[in-house]
C-alpha cells in the first residue's frame, strides 16, 4: 500500500468510528476513496447459507479489491461448507478468514460486523432487524437478503434504522432482485410514463412445488432443531408468502408506487402436513386493496405436481403488461397489440447488477442505494396477506403495521424455547382461519 493509500486507510477507520460516534462525517461522501483500486476493502458474511455464499462470490466477481475478513453463522459446520469454495475460487489472497475470525452463535455477528466495512446480512429473515440495526449502528455499508422481517415489530425497527442510514448516507442494497433485473426496469418505467394508462387491476403469482425439509435429528434441542428447519418457522421465516412470495408482491407495489391499504384473503394447510412442516401454510390467495381502490390479486402455494407460476400480470386503462423473472416485459395495448417486448438476449444476472452497482457506488464514494425502506413496505405487505389468511379476516395496513405481536423469542440459546412449540404427538399449532386472532 503506498502512502497516499495508507492515508486514506487511516482516514477510513478514523472516519468510521466518528459515524458511531452519532456524527455524519464519513468517506462514502469523499469521491474516489477507493478509486485508486489499490485499497482493500474489509467483508464479512452474516449468515453462510445458499444466499450469503453466493453474494460472497457476487462481490468477489465485481473485481473490486475485496477482502473477505469474517464470517459468522449461528452454525459453525455452515461455515466450513461456505468457506471451503470461496477459498477455492478466490484464494488466501482475498480470503482472510482464520479461526478467530468465523464466529458462531446468536452473538456472532456483532464481532463480524465489527471487521468490516461492508456486511452481507444473509441469515434467516427473522434475525434481520437485528443484524441491519447493529450494521446501521456501526456504520457499514450493507447488502442485505429480503425479506427483511417476520413481524410488524421487526418491520418497525428496520423502518428506524433505515432512517438513520440514510442519516449516515449508507448504501443499503437489497436482495429484491428484480429491481435490478432489466427487463423489470425498463417495463416498469414504460408503466410509469404511462404507456398502458392508469394501472386498474393485476395478478401475482409464485406457485411452485416447495422447498428443502431438514428432518429432526437425535439430540437437537427445540431450539436448534427450529433453527435448522427455518422455513417451516413463522419467527424465522414469516412463511412462504413473506419469504419468497414478496419478490412478487414487491412488483405489485412498484408498479402501484405504494403498498396496499388492505387485505382480505384465504389459506391452509392442504398437502404440506407433516411433523417436520412446523405451522406455515401450503397455499394463501389474497386481494390487496391500494388507496385509489385498484385490487392486485396475490396467490402462492407448494404443491409438488400442481401447474408452476411466477409472474406478475396488471391491467391498465389503456393495455396489459406481463413480467416474469424468465426475463419478460410485454407491453399490450387493449386490441393485444404489442407496445414493448423486452429483448430477453439483453439481460445481466440481477444478482450479479446488485453488487456490481453497490459497490461500484462503494469504490467511488457514493451514497446512491436506499432500498431499506421499500423492501420493508414490501415485507409489510406480504405480512399484512398473512395476517389477513390466518385470520380469515380483513386487515388493513395500519393495524397491521401497529400490531404489537413479537415472535421472536424472549430469549436466543439452544437451551431456551421459541414460542411455538409441538404437541405430545410432535405436530405444530397452526393457524384455523376464522378462528385464530392474529394481534
Ligand atoms: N433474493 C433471492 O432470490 C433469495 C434466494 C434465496 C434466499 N434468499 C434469502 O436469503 C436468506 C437466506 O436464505 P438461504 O437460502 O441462504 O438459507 P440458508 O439456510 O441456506 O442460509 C441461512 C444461513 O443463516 C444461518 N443463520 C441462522 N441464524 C443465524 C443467526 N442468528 N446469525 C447468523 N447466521 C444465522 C444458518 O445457519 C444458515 O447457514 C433468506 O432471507 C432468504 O429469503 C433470497
Amino acid at each position: 500500500m503506498n502512502n497516499q493509500n495508507s492515508n486514506r486507510r487511516r482516514d477510513f477507520i478514523k472516519t468510521s468510528a466518528l459515524v458511531t460516534g452519532g456524527l455524519i462525517l464519513q468517506p462514502w461522501n469523499i469521491p474516489g476513496a477507493y478509486a485508486s483500486g489499490t485499497d482493500e476493502i474489509k467483508l464479512a458474511v452474516i449468515g453462510c447459507g445458499g444466499r450469503g455464499t453466493g453474494a460472497v462470490f457476487q462481490a468477489f466477481e465485481t473485481g473490486h479489491n475485496i477482502k473477505l475478513v469474517a464470517m459468522a453463522d449461528a452454525f459453525r459446520d455452515r461455515i466450513d461448507k461456505s468457506y471451503e469454495p470461496i477459498l477455492d475460487k478466490y484464494g488466501a489472497d482475498k480470503v482472510d478468514v482464520p479461526e478467530e475470525r468465523k464466529f458462531v452463535g446468536f452473538d456472532a455477528y456483532k464481532e463480524a460486523i465489527k471487521l468490516a466495512d461492508v456486511v452481507i446480512l444473509a441469515a434467516p429473515p427473522g434475525f434481520r432487524p437485528d443484524h441491519f440495526e447493529e450494521s446501521v449502528k456501526q456504520g457499514k455499508q450493507i447488502f442485505m437478503e429480503k425479506p427483511v422481517a417476520t413481524d410488524a415489530a421487526g418491520i418497525r425497527r428496520v423502518l428506524a434504522a433505515a432512517e438513520e442510514a440514510k442519516k449516515k448516507k449508507l448504501n443499503v442494497v437489497v436482495g429484491l432482485q428484480r429491481h435490478y433485473q432489466d427487463n423489470y426496469r425498463e417495463t416498469i418505467k414504460r408503466i410509469h410514463d404511462g404507456q398502458i394508462g392508469d394501472i386498474v387491476g393485476g395478478q401475482v403469482y409464485w406457485n411452485d412445488g416447495g422447498v428443502w425439509v431438514n428432518a429432526r435429528q437425535p439430540g437437537q434441542t427445540e431450539m436448534e432443531y427450529q433453527m435448522r428447519n427455518w422455513y417451516y418457522f413463522n419467527w424465522l421465516c414469516g412463511d412462504h408468502i413473506t419469504e419468497q412470495h414478496v419478490h412478487n408482491i414487491d412488483v405489485a407495489n412498484w408498479v402501484k408506487k405504494g403498498h396496499p391499504v388492505k387485505a382480505y384473503g384465504t389459506g391452509g394447510r392442504q398437502v404440506r402436513r407433516g411433523k417436520d412442516h412446523g405451522e406455515i401454510f401450503d397455499h394463501h390467495s389474497v386481494t390487496f386493496t391500494y388507496d385509489d381502490g385498484t385490487v392486485i390479486f396475490s396467490e402462492c402455494r407448494h404443491f409438488p405436481g400442481a401447474a408452476n407460476r411466477v409472474d406478475e400480470t396488471f391491467q391498465g386503462t389503456n393495455g396489459s403488461v406481463y413480467l416474469s423473472a424468465g426475463n419478460h416485459g410485454i407491453l399490450t395495448d387493449r386490441s393485444g397489440k404489442e407496445l414493448y417486448n423486452h429483448d430477453r438476449q439483453n439481460n445481466r444476472n440481477p444478482y450479479q447488477v446488485e453488487h456490481d452497482e453497490l459497490w461500484a457506488a462503494i469504490v467511488e464514494g457514493e451514497y446512491k442505494f436506499a432500498d431499506a425502506e421499500n423492501a420493508a413496505h414490501s415485507t409489510m405487505t406480504s405480512i399484512m396477506g398473512r395476517y389477513a389468511t390466518y385470520s380469515g379476516k380483513v386487515v388493513t395496513w395500519d393495524e397491521a403495521i401497529n400490531s404489537e405481536v413479537d415472535l421472536m423469542p424472549e430469549t436466543l440459546a439452544w437451551d431456551a424455547m421459541p414460542r411455538v412449540l409441538p404437541n405430545e404427538d410432535g405436530y405444530y399449532p397452526h393457524a384455523i382461519p376464522g378462528k385464530t386472532k392474529v394481534f
